[in-house]
């Protein structure tokens, strides 16, 4: 497979750990081992008992139960675990897709959502997302955009790089449009329990759907990308089946270490996203006040779930260069939208690290020094 180069990532592995500061990360403030494990009483005994021979393909039973426990009607049989959530991504669409195919992908987003299904050989329509709109999505677009070789559609929410969740009605009026037309639904939910408000959490594209599978990870919301540990949900035995075969040519099975601390962390979840909501709230206060202060320079849609989001400059600067002159000036690392390949003027902003207040405090020096 050829594929092309993954900008985003690209971009974190020159810039992210040669910062001070990074001020565009999507996952919440991690842990220290020595905090995880206080967690629970008797974890350090337990972690001295890990076994560190090949563990189960599929996953330890007991994470997949506790990753059935995030969702209303799946049993621990339908998930399967992989390194992150981008393996199984990656496993789900060389499983599903083949040339020719036709995909329809929510746009902006993440890469790996649609090039590898480009890298398959698949035509591939972009749902565009415009912050003039309010980031909302136009459904009568995807209506009249499905075609015969219509194999799948990708979303995401809560949305990467906006913050944008779409309302329950209107997602299940996604739901139904694949239904009637026999299509697959990759939902990446990787920032679900990041909702500002609770009551707008949607429901699981695997809970409501026989052809719908669920990306989840330990990365975002429990702010444990390290652990590298992600997972499917689906009721599709068949492709289920496909895809547990796929994985033996990938990583064959997940590292034991961290399959023990993400059970761990998922019996303790409520403590742990809480702690990070509490973040996330806080540090959303200072960037709307931020925004507010600084309407000469951005547009801002402030972002309804999740530890990121989109603004655009309005000022007429290209923003790869506003960000790279804001690395060298002041060692803060924002994300410029072309990453996304979406235009020249948003950038993508995170939140949901402890020292965001002093990554924001710099920006903030750096617009007073040069506007
Ligand atoms: C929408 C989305 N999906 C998948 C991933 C991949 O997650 P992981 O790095 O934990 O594998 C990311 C990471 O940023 C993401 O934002």
């Amino acid at each position: 497979m050829r594929i092309k180069d993954f900008k985003l990532e690209e971009y974190f592995a020159k810039y992210e750990f040669n910062v001070k500061y990074s001020l565009c990360s999507s996952d919440c403030e991690s842990f220290s081992v020595d905090e995880l494990l206080t967690l629970e009483k008797d974890s350090l005994k337990d972690l001295k008992e890990v076994w560190l021979g090949y563990t189960e393909s599929l996953g330890n039973p007991l994470l997949r139960e506790e990753i059935s426990k995030l969702y209303s009607d799946i049993k621990p049989e339908e998930i399967i675990v992989f390194s992150g959530a981008q393996e199984g991504i990656f496993v789900f669409m060389n499983v599903l897709l083949k040339k020719g195919d036709h995909v329809i992908v929510q746009y902006p987003a993440y890469q790996s959502l649609y090039e590898i299904a480009n890298a398959i050989g698949c035509k591939v329509t972009k749902w565009i997302m415009s912050d003039e709109n309010n980031w909302e999505l136009d459904l009568k677009f995807l209506e009249s955009n499905i075609e015969k070789s219509t194999k799948c559609i990708v979303v995401n929410f809560p949305h990467n790089p906006t913050g944008h969740l779409i309302s329950k009605e209107n997602y299940e009026k996604i739901i139904k449009i694949a239904k009637e037309n026999d299509i697959y639904l990759l939902s990446d939910e990787v920032y679900k329990f990041l909702e500002y408000n609770k009551a707008d959490r949607l429901p699981s594209a695997c809970d409501l759907y026989e052809k719908g599978i669920s990306i989840g990870v330990m990365s975002k919301a429990f702010g444990l990308a390290g652990l590298r540990i992600g997972w499917i949900a689906t009721k599709n035995k068949a492709l289920f089946k496909k895809i547990a075969s796929f994985k033996n040519y990938t990583t064959i099975c997940n590292s034991a270490l961290s399959e023990f601390f993400s059970i761990l962390a998922l019996r303790n979840r409520d403590n742990i996203i809480n702690r990070n909501l509490d973040i996330i709230n806080k540090n959303l206060n200072l960037l709307d006040n931020f925004f507010n202060k600084y309407k000469n320079i951005f547009y801002w849609v402030k972002p309804i779930a999740s530890s990121i989001a989109f603004p655009r400059l309005i000022i007429d600067t290209n923003v790869e260069a506003f960000c790279f002159d804001l690395i060298k000036e002041k060692g803060v690392l924002l994300m410029p939208g072309t990453k996304y390949d979406y235009g020249d003027h948003h950038f993508r902003i995170g939140f949901g690290r402890k020292n965001m207040p002093k990554a924001l405090k710099k920006l903030e020096e750096y617009l007073e020094e040069k506007y």
